[in-house]
């Protein structure tokens, strides 16, 4: 009998607690669906809150910058600015009002309202939105690359645009600290394993 959707994605948390799709049988009996790499990119990912002085390369960082350009915005609107912070001068300025870990680059995410598509039915616009999928895109293409990093979005917004006065005219929306982890305190925490089991996260309607 055929299983519906939210048991089969019950049994293959069982697996490793992911979400299922209907193509992936064969995958799903070899304990992962979707691209192996994709999967292996995903369980990797951590929050890195210690960072070594090794550097980032120019080719990584390349990359990632790469991917951040290739993410889809809500109507095509690109309303999301990118500022990388990797210079001395800058890098003290930043750490003058967040840490950053110590890590040697950090991309900071800005966007604009006035450049984003709003929507007609709320007035709500998606620059925040699209924001996040520029930095999730770059996490994830950091990790990939073997690169620690961490999503920082405890600072105070107006002090960034303070100490940084080129980001003045967007919100700033977060912070992607990327380097090598310190040994020890560069690991995972305790949170990285504690994820709410998929019965409170998916409900079948
Ligand atoms: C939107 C967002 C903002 C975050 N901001 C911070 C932050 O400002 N400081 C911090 O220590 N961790 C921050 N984190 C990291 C989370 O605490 C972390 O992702 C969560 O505890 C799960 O751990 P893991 O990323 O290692 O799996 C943030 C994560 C996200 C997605």
């Amino acid at each position: 009998m055929k299983k519906s959707f939210l048991s089969r994605m019950t049994d293959l948390g069982k697996v490793k607690d992911r979400a299922a799709f209907s193509d992936m049988e064969s995958r799903i009996k070899k304990h992962k669906y979707g691209s192996d790499a994709f999967m292996n990119i995903l369980e990797s990912r951590y929050s890195c809150h210690a960072f070594n002085h090794l550097p980032v390369s120019a080719s990584k960082l390349e990359m990632i910058l790469e991917a951040g350009r290739m993410a889809p915005s809500a109507g095509n609107c690109q309303p999301v600015r990118i500022w990388v912070v990797k210079s001395e001068d800058a890098l003290a300025r930043l750490r003058t009002i967040h840490p950053c870990y110590n890590a040697p680059v950090v991309l900071i995410v800005g966007c604009r309202n006035e450049e984003a598509w709003v929507r007609e039915s709320d007035g709500v616009t998606a620059a925040k939105t699209d924001a996040a999928i520029v930095l999730t895109h770059m996490m994830l293409t950091a990790t990939d690359a073997g690169l620690a990093n961490m999503w920082i979005w405890d600072f105070d917004p107006s002090k960034i645009r303070e100490i940084l006065p080129e980001t003045k005219d967007h919100g700033i929306y977060g912070m992607l600290a990327i380097g090598h982890p310190a040994s020890h305190e560069g690991n995972p925490t305790k949170l990285h394993d504690q994820r709410k089991p998929l019965e409170d996260l998916v409900k079948e309607l």
